[in-house]
């Protein structure tokens, strides 16, 4: 009969071909550890505050320049991570830029999400298209697009930047380039990928349609987004998890707008408590506006307006808006990455 082997050595003789091994390079994988039952993140729940965040981005403005700093940016670390990033593929960065001043043209292999937080106008040049920004707009500058800031209002800007620098650093995939010149010649059109791809269902006919993997749309407005949000809303739809929430989509394909992130808006009613979830993607919130509270794995974590929180992968997680306004989260995941890996589940509690 075929059955397990019982080999039961001396412990000095295992310890010293451990020891051997180890000298060698090799490990044995029964002494190594494997896969666990399920993921355990080495990230924590936590929450940046913005009463904390702004003087800092405001000193950061006032110590080192755009020529000191490629990116004048301010990297929201978790308590728990080795790196500095708030979530184990995704940062959540604070950007300033002041009146006056533009952050040169480049480019890399890292996709990139900027979220309006602060600033009236100012704008994003994306391979040559100019995209105004205003807060709780989405732009997007997606891999190995060219991309400057340049601020020609008179108030400071500020805006989360989204990236997914770690996976890109753990896959040893990055690359980066400087363009020629501090800035890039802005094309025709004052906003020409919202005038192409802006309304849902419609595509210019002239040109063909882009066959790259990220959305072609590269600037979201709130002002679209809100409308949508709230006439939902106002019709009592939406997911007991999270709410009247929308995914910003590639209007091309339906899929997220870029291969490694997903981004998403909700809205939370006042009063309401939603249903705790967990998923196999790390989020990093944003919190547009309103106040209240989300239970992130036992931790309370509370938020009011521009506050940013992150929730590990695989974590239950729900959320309380307390205030008497609604409450609108964005937030983005590495949820693509999952799903493209066939990696991804979802789960509610009890
Ligand atoms: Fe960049």
């Amino acid at each position: 009969m075929l059955q397990r082997s019982n080999i039961v050595s001396p412990e000095e003789e295992l310890q010293d071909f451990y020891e051997e091994l180890r000298a060698q390079h090799v490990t044995p994988a029964w002494i190594s550890g494997g896969v666990g039952v399920e993921p355990k993140s080495k990230a924590v729940p936590y929450v940046w505050h913005w009463c904390d965040l702004r003087p800092q981005a405001m000193r950061a403005a006032q110590l080192v320049g755009t020529e000191q700093a490629e990116r004048r940016v301010l990297r929201l670390h978790n308590p728990e991570l080795e790196g500095s990033s708030a979530s184990n593929t995704l940062v959540a960065n604070i950007q300033i830029v002041m009146p006056g001043e533009i952050a040169r043209a480049h480019r890399h292999s890292p996709s990139a999400l900027r979220f309006i937080i602060e600033g009236s106008g100012g704008y994003t040049v994306v391979n040559g298209a100019r995209i105004p920004m205003f807060p709780g707009d989405l732009v997007l500058t997606p891999n190995w697009t060219w991309h400057d800031h340049a601020n020609d209002t008179d108030a400071p800007m500020i805006w989360l930047d989204g990236l997914d620098t770690p996976l890109v650093r753990m896959l040893e995939a990055g690359f980066y380039e400087q363009y020629g010149e501090e800035a890039q010649p802005v094309g025709e059109g004052s906003d020409p990928s919202l005038a192409k791809y802006g309304v849902g269902g419609l595509r210019p006919v002239w040109e063909p349609a882009p066959t790259a993997r990220y959305s072609p749309l590269w600037h979201y407005p709130l002002s679209q987004a809100r409308v949508a949000l709230e006439r939902l809303a106002a019709e009592g739809a939406g997911s007991p998890f999270d709410g009247v929430i929308l995914e910003y989509t590639n209007p091309l394909t339906g899929g997220p707008t870029m291969p490694t992130i997903a981004c998403y808006i909700q809205l939370l009613q006042p009063g309401e408590h939603t249903q705790a979830h967990r998923q196999v993607c790390c989020t990093n919130y944003h919190v547009i506006e309103g106040s209240g509270y989300s239970l992130v794995g036992g931790r309370q974590l509370d938020w009011e307006d521009k506050d940013v929180f992150t929730v590990p992968t695989w974590t239950f997680h729900e959320h309380v808006n307390t205030g008497s306004r609604p409450a609108l989260l964005f937030s983005f995941t590495d949820a693509p990455v999952m799903k493209a890996l066939d990696l991804y589940r979802e789960e509610a509690q009890g």
